[in-house]
């Protein structure tokens, strides 16, 4: 145990067929973005904007999980909590977390009016204590807004910088460099760039900005996108000039990622994963929100960012099925395959026309079942939901994100974790969405194409949960 307390495990796991097996999510309630992302003494800290008080967004406190392998959390204590008559009464809203010369430091949104808060612990990231003064207490001159949060902050030569999210009066997405020696006050500089709200949204939530590789990572959730992007460019006397733009991830139900960099040097990303039926649903269920697998980030020789799940998650893998060269004709249900908490990797000849891809989900006559799908002549990666679930209200659409495959090979690595299907393809297109099935003999697994595509290897295990 790394800490002494013992906390509930997961009681929804035996009676609720959504809830995840191998995603961190709290015990019950609401969560969403991750936050104050830290490796501390060889162990990963991972905070999160949590409700405990229902399955619904309000009184945010920040709610706490530490991992030594990245695969198996405890719950820790609520870290932070609304401080009545303080600066974050209205709730303790995101923000990162930084190592201050030995001493953990938390620095936040304070709502409402939004300003940046910081807390100290004394005791291994315990308890906290909170500063009682906001650091950054409004927005910089000739920018009246409301909208002022999400800090981010890293250590630059002898001081600290800090990115916060922010909008223009004219609607433009934007964020907004300060510079401090102690973390305690600090100066404006300047906005790092402005957004195009036709490209980009018009309030830039969550910003994290960190070298990767011979260039710098912007990854921002803009208001009203609905979804992540990652801006590649340079990072030069407080200014960053795009020189790309991309998704972050194409599944439709991941939002607010938060990158850290562990002790290897690694940058790991987690995002929020909502939930993708109606509120009353999760009023119900009692939960509401799952946090993504933690993702690797690289910059590859050719200028691309790579994705991938952490090495680390090979851990839960348990039974394994394996075949080798099975040409596809139509859709192959494979017979002795099913589960709802699944690894799979499958890896696809795709030097034709027609579409290829799994099927997941899905009940013994078809009723019911996800789609993953690549489609070489459109180049792009869908992954369908037309017939993940026969509850009609639960979303049901098809995302796509442009994936094209430039040696013939398509490399499929599924997690099916009963609400949670997430999908990496030849480590550059992530994509995660949520769904509902409602048969109980929705396990099925099935590949599909058209010769001569073929499937060169498939793989599954069976993942363990990290309940129990
Ligand atoms: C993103 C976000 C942040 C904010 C937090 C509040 O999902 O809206 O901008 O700090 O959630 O919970």
């Amino acid at each position: 145990m790394i800490h002494d307390a013992s906390y509930p495990a997961r009681p929804l796991l035996a009676t609720d067929p959504h809830y995840p097996r191998y995603h961190f999510l709290p015990a019950a309630n609401w969560l969403n973005d991750p936050n104050g992302l830290i490796h501390w003494e060889g162990v990963y800290h991972l905070f999160y904007q949590y409700n405990p008080h229902g399955p619904f967004h309000g009184t945010i406190h920040w709610g706490h999980a530490a991992s030594r392998d990245l695969v198996h959390w405890e719950d820790w204590p609520i870290a932070l909590a609304p401080t009545p008559g303080g600066a974050d009464a209205g709730g303790c809203w995101s923000g990162c977390a930084v190592n201050d010369h030995g001493t953990p430091t938390l620095i936040y949104t304070g709502v409402h009016p939004q300003v940046q808060c910081l807390a100290v612990s004394h005791d291994g990231l315990r308890t906290w204590e909170k500063h009682a003064e906001p650091g950054i207490a409004a927005p910089p001159p000739g920018y009246p807004t409301k909208d002022f949060r999400d800090p981010y902050v890293w250590r630059d030569g002898d001081h600290w910088l800090c990115v916060v999210g922010s909008t223009t009066s004219d609607g433009r997405g934007t964020v907004f460099l300060y510079e401090s020696p102690d973390l305690r006050s600090w100066t404006y500089r300047q906005p790092i760039c402005f957004g195009n709200p036709e490209v980009n949204g018009r309030i830039w939530e969550c910003p994290n900005l960190f070298p990767l590789g011979n260039r710098y990572l912007l990854l921002l959730s803009p208001i009203p996108l609905r979804k992540s992007v990652y801006l590649i460019g340079t990072f030069e006397d407080g200014t960053f000039r795009p020189e790309s733009q991309t998704d972050f991830d194409g599944g439709g139900c991941l939002y607010a990622p938060q990158a850290m960099r562990d002790a290897a040097g690694r940058r790991l990303v987690w995002g929020w994963l909502w939930e993708d039926r109606p509120r009353e649903a999760c009023m119900t269920a009692g939960w509401n929100g799952v946090m993504s697998l933690p993702r690797q980030l690289d910059l590859d020789s050719d200028g691309t960012l790579r994705i991938t799940p952490v090495s680390e998650l090979a851990a839960l893998r348990g039974a394994h099925w394996q075949c080798r060269d099975l040409p596809l004709k139509g859709t192959i249900p494979l017979e002795d395959l099913h589960g709802d908490g699944l690894e799979i990797e499958a890896e696809f000849e795709v030097e034709t026309a027609g579409q290829v891809g799994l099927l997941i989900r899905r009940s013994p006559d078809g009723e019911e079942e996800t789609r993953i799908v690549y489609d070489p002549v459109a180049g792009s990666l869908s992954i369908d939901r037309t017939k993940s679930s026969t509850d009609p209200v639960v979303e049901r659409d098809i995302r796509s994100a442009e994936l094209r495959s430039t040696d013939g090979r398509l490399s499929l690595q599924v997690f099916v974790d009963r609400s949670v299907v997430e999908v990496y393809a030849n480590r550059r297109v992530a994509m995660t969405s949520r769904i509902y099935p409602n048969r109980p003999d929705s396990l099925g697994i099935a590949a599909f194409g058209e010769e001569p595509a073929h499937l060169r290897s498939l793989d599954v295990w069976e993942m363990r949960t990290i309940w129990e």
